[in-house]
């Protein structure tokens, strides 16, 4: 067969940009909100190139890099790296083998959440989410456990179709992270997603990594078995991120058991936990420019969340300050002009009296000629969410014993 090569041009291209967080609602019930947006003026433009390239990239995505302390005196001993995958800047999976023989998945990691959970192969390819994605097959693991409680998640969306739900059921088998492998881990195998779910995703489950109170149905969350079954000494870890969209294959690191102070500069600034559930704490202050739009404001870190999240009053002040090009646009994505970047103010945020600043090149997200402004906004919210604009400027680290984040600015 003759190869036809094509030329690869980069110009307006096929964006998931995703807000992934457990809602807390009314008493005790939680449920679990995320969005998947595809701006449709972007999403019409979709170059196939650019799509088969990021797969093909992603293909090589390597599972785990196993660190020992005499390799690299800058990682704490004890510590192992699960190396992410980034898509455009937007999404980071990491690579988990499931079970026995391994069957290797890729799941979103998201501090947003508390449960593990993945596509199910009894998942039919009449749902179009399960079409064409690796799947979990509970009958090819030697180390499965059936469960078959029913599990379901409840995810909103910024369009007009409000929630959308997954359903499955609960299932136990080993899950292997970064070379470690948990035992009896229980997660959810999903069997019924509506169709725009993740039909454009590459990920094929969600890996949470919140706190254990807000796991839905009380599932022990796999970071806390890493822990109880003494895989990892200190219950910690950091993420990385890297910024480089067109590089798949180094997403950046998510380093279980404590930190690698070769990717940070300076000293970890920590706050303490506000409450625990997300990765919550009390911003002292944000302003972009001359707005101050929080004080002493209640904030989340949340790798899972692509961009910024601000609360809804502040983003109209925003968007008219970065002069957004479609501010009436249904989607919640807002394009800005790239020639003016260089106008935009700079964003400082305030964390435990350091300042934390974010220059317009780092909260604009650039592809080609498109540029996507770093802030947003999510129906019902009022928290500040930082997502992966900011993650990926500040190295942050996660201490779920003594609740505390420590965040220091990020070496690229
Ligand atoms: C994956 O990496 C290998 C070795 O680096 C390389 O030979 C191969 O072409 C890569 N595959 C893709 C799909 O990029
Ligand atoms: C799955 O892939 C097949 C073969 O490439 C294609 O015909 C089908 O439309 C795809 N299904 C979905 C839901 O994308
Ligand atoms: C789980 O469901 C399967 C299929 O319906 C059934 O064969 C099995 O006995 C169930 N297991 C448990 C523990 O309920
Ligand atoms: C981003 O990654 C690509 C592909 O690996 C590489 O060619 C490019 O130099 C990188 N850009 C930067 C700014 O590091
Ligand atoms: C920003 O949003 C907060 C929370 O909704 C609100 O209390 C505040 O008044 C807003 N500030 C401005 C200047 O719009
Ligand atoms: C957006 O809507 C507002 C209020 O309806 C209107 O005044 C403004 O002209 C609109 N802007 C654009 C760019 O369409
Ligand atoms: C973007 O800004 C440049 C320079 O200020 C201007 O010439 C151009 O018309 C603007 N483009 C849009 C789409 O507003």
């Amino acid at each position: 067969m003759k190869v036809k090569c094509k030329s690869f041009r980069l110009m307006l291209f096929w964006l998931a940009v995703l807000t992934l967080i457990v809602f807390k609602v009314e008493s005790r019930k939680r449920l679990k909100i995320g969005l998947h947006k595809n701006p449709e003026s972007i999403e019409e433009n979709i170059h196939n190139e650019l799509k088969t390239l990021a797969i093909k990239q992603k293909l090589n995505v390597s599972d785990t890099k196993t660190v020992t302390s005499s390799k690299k005196k800058t990682k704490e001993a004890g510590t192992r790296v699960s190396k992410l995958g980034n898509l455009y800047n937007t999404e980071y999976y990491a690579t988990l083998k499931f079970g026995k023989p391994p069957q290797v998945l890729k799941v979103l990691i998201d501090t947003g959440s508390a449960n593990l959970w993945v596509l199910s192969s009894k998942c039919p390819d009449s749902v179009k989410s399960c079409a064409n994605h690796t799947k979990y097959d509970s009958s090819a693991s030697t180390t499965y456990k059936a469960i078959n409680t029913s599990f379901s998640i409840a995810y909103g969306s910024d369009s007009k179709a409000g929630f959308i739900a997954l359903s499955g059921f609960q299932s136990q088998d080993t899950v292997n992270i970064a070379g470690y492998t948990i035992k009896n881990q229980i997660f959810a195998e999903i069997t019924d997603a509506p169709d725009a779910a993740f039909l454009k995703s590459d990920f094929v489950g969600i890996l949470g990594l919140g706190f254990s109170s807000i796991a839905i149905d009380g599932i022990t969350p796999p970071f806390y078995n890493l822990v109880a079954q003494n895989l990892i000494k200190k219950a910690v870890f950091s993420i990385y991120l890297n910024r480089n969209g067109s590089n798949a294959i180094n997403g950046g690191e998510l380093i279980l058991g404590g930190t690698d102070s070769s990717l940070y500069s300076g000293c970890l600034t920590y706050v303490p936990v506000s409450t625990p559930g997300y990765w919550q704490f009390t911003m002292e202050s944000a302003k972009l420019g001359d707005f101050e739009f929080c004080e002493d404001c209640e904030t989340i870190l949340d790798v899972g969340t692509s961009l910024i999240v601000v609360p809804e009053q502040n983003l109209t002040i925003i968007n008219e300050m970065l002069g957004v090009l479609n501010p009436n646009a249904s989607t919640t994505v807002f394009l800005v002009n790239c020639s003016r970047i260089s106008e935009f103010p700079d964003i400082v945020f305030t964390i435990a009296r350091k300042d934390f600043r974010m220059k317009p090149t780092e909260y604009v997200l650039r592809y080609g000629d498109t540029c996507v402004s770093g802030f947003t906004g999510l129906k019902g919210n009022s928290l500040l969410i930082l997502g992966e604009i900011f993650l990926g400027a500040y190295y942050t680290v996660y201490d779920i014993v003594h609740k505390l984040i420590g965040i220091a600015p990020a070496v690229h």
